[in-house]
């Protein structure tokens, strides 16, 4: 529906409430419980220092801690016999005790001790602290939050291994909104045109001034935009990832699209996880080329605008992603959008989430979740610039660049 009165606010004042299926992600909820079927990013490994960790996921509070044997626990905050929070607890060489009355919890919620109670009391045996699984993978520590009997193979995608290439645990950055919407973006590519570029100087290179010529395409483990520029005598693609229900990877925002190349990958892998219905936190691992000599502050630092950090007029004067995802609202209401021809990739995501969260309503694995023997995971994301002349009229043009943007996709 469009609204079409001109000086008409007076009549366009109603807000109508967000898509909950969508959005919500609360334990019980739709989406909560979708989201949870699969790993998720909780902390960074080299975060977890001497102290326990507080931290909210999903709507849920939790402590993480690593014990002196070096393995890593996931509990609810408070501690089952009244409450106290554990993130004052004191992790030992078994487990964490609890600061009030000592009782001591594994990593897997099995309490270990109950000290203030008599010799043979078999209460310790008869009660559990709520756990979650955890998994570190090369620096970032994955939980499990979903039902045990349903937990999944840990996807692994083919660029957490690439020539020339190592990976790293990067940036962590909360945006004060909903995560659908810090995840639309992924899909968005023209925004890159200007966001990036037009609006507010070029944040990344001048080549993403280019208006792309833009092509969507599911895949078989998610879905895919496929940008075609035309960069002088080049034409320069960049193929992007997305991998339901909450991962995105893109590479690099380095190029100039002055020489040839093929499949090019200095990607950036991103989770976007819910702290709650209104606050999100992407867990980036990037590749980094030890030729570019960054320093780790320059590895684990977000990039331009992607944090809240800068003052405000500076924000206004030059907006970066956190401030145009974050003031969509605390949670975009979709009845309110009027979704264009550039937002084709939006539309198909939000799809692909919410045929996952109806598989799981209806008992079955939604799209992404690993079983069995799953291998590597063959992903698209890269950055090809070929020599290639442009051609003299708009249309032929924009069909070449649609045509090379698939033959590229194709391995062509
Ligand atoms: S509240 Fe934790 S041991 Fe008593
Ligand atoms: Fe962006």
């Amino acid at each position: 529906m469009f609204f079409n009165t001109p000086y008409g606010a007076y009549h366009a004042r109603e807000i109508p409430p967000p898509d909950d299926e969508l959005t919500r992600v609360g334990p019980g909820t739709p989406c909560g419980e979708y989201l949870r079927r699969f790993w998720q990013p909780v902390a960074f490994a080299r975060d977890l220092k001497d102290v326990p960790l507080r931290l909210r996921i999903l709507g849920e509070d939790l402590v993480l801690f690593r014990d002196g044997g070096g393995r890593v626990g996931l509990l609810q905050l408070h501690c089952a016999h009244r409450g106290t929070s554990l993130e004052y607890g004191l992790v030992g060489e078994r487990g964490i005790r609890c600061c009030y009355h000592g009782w001591v919890f594994d990593v897997d919620g099995r309490v270990l001790e109950t000290p203030g109670e008599p010799a043979g009391s078999r209460l310790k045996d008869s009660l559990c602290q709520g756990a979650y699984p955890t998994l570190d993978f090369r620096g970032m520590i994955f939980a499990y939050m979903g039902p045990p009997d349903r937990r999944p193979g840990f996807p692994i995608y083919d660029t957490f291994d690439l020539p020339g290439y190592r990976l790293e645990p990067a940036a962590r950055f909360t945006l004060p909104c909903n995560w659908l919407q810090v995840k639309d973006n992924s899909m968005d590519p023209v925004h890159t045109a200007f966001l990036h570029a037009r609006s507010s100087g070029y944040q990344f290179t001048a080549a993403f001034g280019a208006l792309p010529e833009l092509e969507w395409r599911e895949t078989s483990f998610g879905m895919i935009y496929v940008a075609t520029r035309r960069v002088g005598d080049h034409v320069w693609v960049r193929v992007c990832d997305f991998m339901p229900p909450n991962v995105h990877q893109f590479t690099r925002e380095l190029e100039e699209a002055v020489g040839e190349k093929t499949g090019s990958r200095p990607v950036i892998i991103r989770w976007a996880v819910p702290i709650d219905d209104t606050q999100t936190v992407n867990f980036e691992f990037a590749q980094i080329d030890d030729r570019w000599h960054l320093s780790p502050d320059a590895i684990t630092r977000p990039g331009f605008g992607q944090s809240g950090d800068r003052p405000y007029a500076e924000r206004q004067r030059r907006p970066g992603d956190y401030d145009a995802q974050s003031s969509q609202r605390p949670i975009a209401i979709h009845a309110l959008e009027h979704l264009a021809s550039t937002d084709k990739g939006v539309i198909m995501l939000r799809r692909i989430v919410r045929d996952g969260i109806r598989d799981v309503a209806a008992g079955r694995d939604p799209k992404g979740v690993l079983r069995g023997r799953a291998g590597v995971i063959r992903t698209l994301t890269q950055d090809t610039v070929l020599r290639i002349p442009p051609e003299s009229d708009a249309a032929a043009e924009r069909r070449l660049l649609r045509e090379t943007g698939r033959n590229v996709v194709a391995g062509g």
